[in-house]
């Protein structure tokens, strides 16, 4: 008889470990079957978090050979033709784990609250009248506001990974989109102002929560869209708005990049010279040419034109 075998990291409050469970397979069937499974039948004291069991309530999210999904709704037949019948289970990362695979959201709801999440109604809705928008404009916020607050994206996060006291967790940052891009909130700008210093230049672009989410949400991308705001309302005294406003630059000038020169714009001459061991250490690789002053590409006026027509369509 074929059978699946779940290998699971677990930890009973003192000690790690991890733990082999071998099952009958059955087709058709999910993740989440697999742990319901092994609990009712070889172990009842394997812990783990699941409710709805329709990919709604988002507290099922686990790591299957690395990768957080939703176990309610990931099917095994898919992940067994990837990986075989033996699989690793393990919490999802950058959460403090209480028990096996239940983790702790304490610390990432008060981030939540911190970051004010919530609505705050414009000063024409009352109580009577309610907080009414068109069909359209909840349109451009219904995405982010399918969150289930899975933590899928924060586990996979390399920012939060390296480093979780200077960023969010990457739904957070959509919540904050989602409240900004919301016709009836009317704190749009203290928003803003308030994200300035928690982390939304220090992204790192790996698309991680944006290939995890199972609701289709894009956080890095939210990310991006406060960043343009943010430069957009003045916001442009630090090193994450000078970074991309030189980029362009660069690019709009001469179609390259010079990375010599962007460095200096990004932090200043002073820092730069600070970096210096660090650069030399790359001109000693062949990592940098001093000497390089990209000219302009061909083709140069159609760059130009893009950037033009993508500015127009922002107006
Ligand atoms: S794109 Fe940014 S927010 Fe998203 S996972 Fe990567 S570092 Fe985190
Ligand atoms: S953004 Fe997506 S992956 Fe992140 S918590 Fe919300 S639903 Fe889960
Ligand atoms: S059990 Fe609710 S999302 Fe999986």
């Amino acid at each position: 008889m074929r059978k699946i075998t779940y290998k699971i990291e677990r930890f009973d409050g003192v000690n790690n470990f991890v733990q082999e469970y071998s099952f009958p397979y059955q087709p058709g069937k999910t993740i989440l079957w697999g742990l319901i499974t092994i609990k009712d039948s070889l172990d009842p004291t394997l812990a783990f978090t699941a409710a709805c069991r329709s990919a709604v309530c988002g507290a099922c999210a686990v790591r299957v050979n690395g990768q957080a999904v939703l176990a309610c709704e990931t099917p095994l037949d898919a992940i067994l033709e990837r990986f075989g019948d033996t699989l690793t289970i393990a919490p999802i990362q950058n959460f403090k784990v209480i028990r096996d695979l239940v983790v702790d959201w304490e610390p990432q709801a008060a981030r939540l609250a911190e970051a004010k999440t919530w609505l705050q109604p414009r000063d024409e809705f009352d109580a009577r009248k309610g907080c009414r928008q068109t069909a359209a404009d909840f349109k451009k916020i219904n995405t982010q506001a399918a969150c289930i607050l899975c933590g899928s994206c924060a586990s996979e996060c390399s920012k939060l990974s390296a480093n979780d006291q200077d960023f969010l967790e990457p739904f957070t940052y959509s919540k904050v989109w989602k409240f900004v891009a919301d016709t009836r909130d009317k704190s749009a700008a203290e928003r803003i102002q308030a994200i300035q210093d928690k982390g939304l230049w220090k992204c790192m672009h790996c698309a991680e929560c944006i290939t995890k989410c199972p609701k289709g949400l894009a956080p890095g991308e939210d990310i991006a869209r406060l960043r343009q705001l943010s430069i957009k309302m003045g916001y442009t005294g630090n090193p994450g708005a000078r970074h991309a406003l030189s980029f362009v630059k660069d690019i709009e000038d001469t179609g390259r990049l010079n990375e010599a020169k962007l460095q200096v714009r990004t932090i200043g001459l002073i820092s730069s010279i600070a970096k210096f061991p660090m650069a030399l250490r790359l001109l000693r690789r062949g990592k940098l040419n001093p000497f390089h002053f990209p000219g302009k590409v061909k083709g140069h006026e159609q760059i130009q034109a893009i950037l033009k027509a993508v500015r127009e369509s922002e107006k």
